[in-house]
């Protein structure tokens, strides 16, 4: 029977008869509203480890004004469902109180590249209210597997940053991106959509591989690889354009000519949601030293 915990001491309490049994432990650190995507975390999560903490936090440090903190799906009852159905032990399920009290006063911040373009250039508070409350959950929870989804690619860079340069005994482990059959990645923000918004979305997707495949074809210059991703976005006014980059995944800056292993990523508005994707690409030096580009069709 999944146990639900409201409060820290409550949650450490449990956590701690589970380490002084030997047991592991995995984190999924979620804002609810879970759905497949969330559950493939939970299920690796549930084979890598004795036992699993799912929390369910809305972390209001995230949202900038004017966004939808107040509009976020919440569903604690089906989260708790499917968490124990897809093998967690735990709901980590807090109030804002319990989190931050009257604060929180002390924030935890990634500078540099990292947070500074893409979607930390669209929500300049956002990834310090992310790093704000993974540092803080790590701190409750304490050494553990941490699953993050490659869904937010520039988040997972950054909580591993975090926790390489705070030295969290945290093993942060990234899951590949589940998507509906059509390619639309999953996500908690597509319940905003109205069904002809529905209908046009995987167009995000298919602008990812449409500069994958440029790529694939011998494309170098980063120009022409987002000027093919924006054209295929922009062939349905629906879509307000944010972002299309190619950068290298790990520094997140763009190599011109295009080498070594990138990610495409996109972001665009579609009614009341705003969409985020990406896809990996890798450009290697192939045996005659020519370069080649590949990529998974469903990361
Ligand atoms: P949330 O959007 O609820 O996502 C929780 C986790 O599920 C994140 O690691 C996210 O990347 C992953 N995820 C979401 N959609 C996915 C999909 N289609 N496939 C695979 N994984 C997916 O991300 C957050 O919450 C918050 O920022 C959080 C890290 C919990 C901090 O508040």
């Amino acid at each position: 029977m999944i146990e639900v915990h409201e409060t820290i001491a409550d949650l450490r309490a449990a956590l701690e008869s589970t380490r002084r049994a030997g047991r592991s432990v995995g984190l999924v650190p979620t804002m609810g509203a879970l759905h497949a995507g969330h559950a493939s975390l939970i299920t690796r999560a549930a084979s890598d480890c004795d036992v699993v903490v799912v929390t369910v936090f809305v972390n209001p440090l995230q949202f900038g004004a004017g966004e939808d903190l107040g509009a976020y799906p919440r569903s604690l009852a089906a989260d708790i469902f499917l968490a124990d159905e897809s093998g967690a032990a735990h709901v980590f399920a807090p109030s804002t109180g319990e989190m931050y009290g009257a604060g929180p006063v002390t924030t935890v911040a990634v500078d540099g590249p990292l947070t500074n373009v893409l979607e930390g250039a669209s929500r300049p508070t956002h990834f310090d209210g992310v790093t704000t409350v993974v540092a803080k959950l790590f701190a409750i929870v304490g050494a553990c597997s941490a699953y993050f989804g490659e869904k937010d690619f520039q988040q997972l860079a950054v909580v591993r940053r975090m926790t390489a340069d705070l030295s969290f005994p945290v093993r942060v482990v990234g899951c590949p991106t589940v998507r509906d059959p059509d390619g639309l990645a999953l996500s908690s923000r597509n319940a905003y959509l109205e069904p002809d918004e529905r209908r046009v979305a995987p167009l995000l997707h298919r602008s990812l591989v449409a500069g994958a495949d440029c790529i694939r074809g011998g494309e170098r210059q980063p120009a022409a690889v987002t000027e093919a991703m924006a054209s295929v976005i922009a062939t349905e006014p629906m879509f307000d354009p944010d972002y299309v980059a190619v950068v290298d995944a790990a520094t997140f800056e763009t190599p011109d000519p295009l080498e070594g292993d990138l990610r495409l990523l996109a972001a665009a508005r579609l009614g009341k949601a705003r969409l985020i994707d990406n896809l990996g690409v890798t450009v290697s030096a192939g045996p005659s030293g020519r370069l080649s580009g590949q990529h998974g069709a469903h990361r």
